[in-house]
Formats: C-alpha cells, sequence, structure tokens
C-alpha cells in the first residue's frame, strides 16, 4: 500500500509513451484509467501521451478511435468502465495530450523518430525530459523493445527520470522470467522498472494491509494458533472467448496463480512490514514464496471445461473455441495446496483455485478459524460448532464479512451462523476503482511498492515450476473434467477433501 497520496507526490510533468498503443489493454485499461485520473485532476499538470503501434494513423485517427472506444464502454455498460458518460471536457484535455507515431517495434527507425518526438514534446510542454515507457505490447516484444530504448540512449537519465512499466506476463516459467530480468537489468536500473500485476491495484487487495496492521483485533489471531486453513478463490464465468491463441500457450497456472493469486498469499501471510518503504514491503512479500513448501505433485489439480451452461445460456466447450486445438490439453482450471514453512504457518493450508467458466464472477481470501472446543455445548441439541470465517471479498460486492455462530432465539439452544458485513459500496458510497489509476499514478509519482521486484517474480515462478515440469510431462486423459457452469472437476474437491475439508461454495 503506497504512503499518504497527495497532489504533491505526482510528479509536476512526464511524457507516457505506450507501446501496443491501438491494442486490447491499451483501450480497455490505461485509457480509461487516463480519463479517470484527468476527471479527477490527477495527472501530471505538464503532460504528454504518445502512442506507438505499426498500424499507420494520424493522431486525430487515434484519439478518435479511443473516444469511440470509451463510448461504447459506457454504453455496453461492460469493464470495468464506471462512468455514465463522458465528460467532453475532461476528453478534451486528456486528447490535446496525445500524439501517435506508427513504427515497427522492432526497428531502430521507429526509436529514433521517437527521441527525436520526445524531445520536440518535451521543448514544446517542458516535460523535464521525464518519461515513463509503458510496455503494454505482447511479451515478446519485452525484451526487444528495452533493448532498443537503451541502444537509442532514452533509458538515460541525465536529462530527467526514465521508467519502464512492464506487463504480465512476465515470463513463462522460472527459466523464461530469470533470462527476462537478466535481459532488461542490463540497459535498466531496478529503481526504473515496474512489474504490474493489476491485482495489487485493487483497493480491496490494497486494504488486507489496513485490515491487518492498522487494527489491533486481527493480527493477534493471524497464524497457525487461531487459523485452520485458508482459502483463495479467484472464480470466472468468462471462457476464453478471442483470446484462444494466446491461452493455449498459457493455460490458467501461468495465466492467473504464480501472479495474481500469489500477491493475495503475499498480501494475507506476510510479516507485518516496518515501514511504507516499498522495498521493505516488497521484500515481506518475497519471503513468503521463498518460505513455500516445495509443491509435491499431488498438491496441484487442473481442469478444463466442456459444454456447459451459465445463466441460462449454453456455452462451448474450451476445445471448441476459436484458435483452440480440438485435443487441446490446457488448464484452464488449477488448484493448488500451498504450505508455507514458517513460524506464522507451519501446519496452515493455503488452497487456492482459479479457473474459467466457472458459476460467477468471484474472487474471495476465506479465512477459517479454529473451532471452538465442544464440551461447553455437549449436553445441548448442538451437535458441532460451525467454524468463524473471515471473507476478504475482492471482487464483486467489494467488502468483509465474518462468519460466526449465534444463539437463535427460543428456549432451546440451537446455533446459526451469522454475518458481519461491510461493504465499501454502502461504505463509502462509491465503488473501488479498477486499479489501472493508482498504478500509473503511483509510477508518476515513483512509488515502486504496488509494482512487482525482479526477486518477487522469479521466486513466485519457482513455487510453481516443479508443477510447471510435472504437467510438462503427463498429458491429461480426462480433458474435459468439467462442465461450464459447474464449480469445477471432482480431482480439486478431492485434494480438499483428502485433508478432512470442502471447498466453500463460489459465491
Ligand atoms: C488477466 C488474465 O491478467 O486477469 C485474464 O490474463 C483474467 O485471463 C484477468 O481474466 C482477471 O482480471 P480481473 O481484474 O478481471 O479479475
Amino acid at each position: 500500500m503506497s504512503g499518504g497520496r497527495s497532489r504533491e507526490r505526482c510528479t509536476p510533468c512526464c511524457a507516457l509513451v505506450i507501446f501496443g498503443a491501438g491494442g486490447d489493454l491499451a483501450k480497455r485499461l490505461i485509457t480509461p484509467a487516463l480519463y479517470n485520473l484527468a476527471k479527477q485532476d490527477q495527472l501530471p499538470e505538464r503532460f504528454a501521451i504518445v502512442g506507438i503501434d505499426h498500424n499507420e494513423k494520424t493522431d486525430d485517427e487515434w484519439r478518435n478511435g479511443l473516444h469511440d472506444f470509451l463510448e461504447q464502454l459506457v454504453k455496453s455498460g461492460k469493464g470495468e468502465f464506471e462512468a455514465q458518460n463522458i465528460d467532453e471536457d475532461v476528453w478534451g484535455r486528456l486528447a490535446k495530450t496525445m500524439s501517435y507515431i506508427a513504427g515497427d517495434f522492432l526497428e531502430p527507425d521507429t526509436y529514433a523518430r521517437l527521441r527525436d518526438h520526445l524531445q520536440e514534446r518535451d521543448r514544446k510542454e517542458d516535460l523535464e525530459g521525464h518519461a515513463v515507457f509503458y510496455l503494454a505490447a505482447a511479451d515478446r516484444f519485452f525484451g526487444p523493445i528495452v533493448d532498443a530504448l537503451g541502444k537509442a540512449g532514452l533509458a538515460d537519465e541525465e536529462n530527467g527520470w526514465r521508467r519502464v512499466v512492464i506487463e504480465k506476463p512476465f515470463g513463462h516459467d522460472l527459466p523464461s522470467a530469470k533470462a527476462l530480468n537478466a535481459r532488461i537489468l542490463k540497459v535498466l536500473r531496478e529503481d526504473q522498472i515496474y512489474r504490474i500485476d493489476h491485482f495489487l491495484g485493487k483497493e480491496t487487495v490494497q486494504n488486507i494491509m489496513a485490515l491487518r496492521f492498522t487494527n489491533g483485533l486481527f493480527e493477534p489471531i493471524w497464524n497457525r494458533d487461531r487459523i485452520d486453513h485458508v482459502q483463495i478463490t479467484v472464480a470466472e464465468s468468462i471462457g476464453i472467448g478471442t483470446r484462444g491463441k494466446f491461452y493455449e500457450q498459457t493455460g490458467a497456472l501461468r495465466d492467473m496463480v504464480p501472479n495474481h493469486l500469489f500477491q493475495l498469499v503475499a498480501m494475507t501471510a506476510m510479516e507485518p512490514p516496518t515501514s511504507f518503504d516499498a522495498d521493505e514491503i516488497r521484500t515481506k512479500k518475497a519471503e513468503v514464496f521463498k518460505a513455500v513448501h516445495p509443491l509435491s505433485p499431488d498438491a496441484a489439480v487442473s481442469g478444463q471445461y466442456g459444454p456447459g451452461e451459465i445463466g441460462g445460456k449454453k456455452v462451448a466447450g474450451y476445445r471448441e473455441e476459436p484458435n483452440v486445438a480440438k485435443d487441446s490439453p490446457v488448464e484452464t482450471y488449477v488448484a493448488l495446496r500451498l504450505m508455507i514453512d514458517n513460524w506464522r504457518w507451519a501446519g496452515v493450508p493455503f488452497y487456492l483455485r482459479t479457473g474459467k467458466r466457472l458459476p460467477d464472477r468471484w474472487t474471495e481470501i476465506a479465512i477459517h478459524f479454529k473451532h471452538a472446543p465442544l464440551a461447553l455445548f455437549r449436553d445441548t441439541p448442538v451437535g458441532t460448532l460451525g467454524p468463524d470465517w473471515l471473507i476478504l471479498q475482492i471482487q464483486p460486492d467489494e467488502g468483509i464479512r465474518l462468519r460466526f455462530n449465534a444463539k437463535r432465539p427460543g428456549t432451546e439452544m440451537h446455533l446459526e451462523s451469522v454475518a458481519m458485513d461491510f461493504k465499501y459500496a454502502d461504505w463509502f458510497k462509491q465503488a473501488p476503482a479498477v486499479g489501472y489509476e493508482t498504478l500509473l499514478y503511483d509510477c508518476f509519482a515513483g512509488d515502486q511498492t504496488l509494482f512487482q521486484r525482479a526477486d518477487q517474480v522469479e521466486a513466485a515462478w519457482a513455487v510453481v515450476q516443479p508443477v510447471l515440469d510435472n504437467w510438462a510431462k503427463v498429458r491429461p486423459k480426462d480433458f474435459p473434467n468439467y462442465a461450464a457452469g459447474s464449480a469445477g472437476p471432482a480431482c480439486a474437491d478431492e485434494l480438499v477433501q483428502r485433508d478432512g475439508r470442502a471447498w466453500r461454495p463460489i459465491r
């Protein structure tokens, strides 16, 4: 969690260069976030946005394309862009800062033109030489773009700071993540690199630190003495849609686990940091991954969705999706059992699961407290005591819920599980932001707390590498093994049943 956010913290001026300016990420997430920042007057006062992509386009064509896309987002009410309409004044101010360069990311000439263009914009807008390069392009370009920025002198900081934002996937396994780190660290210092995991921008994820470390209530019970196990669920009802080509190379484990799910694990399991210093917090998170017990083959199970029904609508199976092989062995679901070998967590399983085409979009961290001793109730109609749960509801319905036992009114002692609820929307009268606003703002401000350091990324890949190695050797024979709209494959239930536990229902 970044320290106190204030207007002064944001840089007064900089350029933002977006590689992949015509791509999905730029349209769907970066532009809405920039618009929201502009609306809240939280962009640098002197600002220039430069888009780069391979298609020939004029500045106006690029700007108008983005405007049309924002309008579509508003009309469809889909996606994370919550605006009811586009404030044309705000858009006009933002659009004035935008210019476009057509160029091939692999051509040195592109970078020579970019350098000239930035110098020109710098002269006009007085940007003091500061620039953020946002790599919103396909991951195969990350290394080459950073090399080319270096060769063109664009990463030099003689006349202002230079920062590079790198999207996920950061590598596709441990060796490739290490190689990418080594390659970019030849050109950039670690403090110039902002590796994004957009889960860290979510308010509900940042709030985990506030919950744990600003309340005297939770920390004393946040350990193996009081906690039985933790369940982390990132369920999605969407399928693969048009991303078949990407997903066939990726699968659920790579796409979601060492990044998004592990951010949730780290926030839940980390030791209290001693300050808000970015490196202190990132060190505490990396220590969690380093303490994970090496995963044995039976600690991970996978699944792939077949045809089914979601929300009363029939949907195709994964193998029928566009650009997916008819006999694809790629997993769309994964469940893991992690053990963290340290004094706080030894013996407390962390069960993780994520999948596509599950019944609902639902992300939660559920903390199951140990049962109370039953002796007091032995001679009453109460047969067993239900567990106490603390549920951190990440999305949607963002909030925190405590479930505990209460006596049902009446002459006899009957218990019922009841809930205390905090909902962001009720309390703050606003839904939490998507996250890209915070991440962009922090990058302009030079705050790396919410970005991944090289060692964190590598430690996370190191945890899942044995599973990747194992899966590379054995082709799943039972795929598809769960129907779209169901809660996942039977093997995931068995994973927790082996320990005498059960998954919580999804939503
Ligand atoms: C992306 C994954 O990083 O995160 C997608 O590539 C996934 O497969 C998405 O759907 C989930 O993000 P969110 O913010 O919608 O939960």
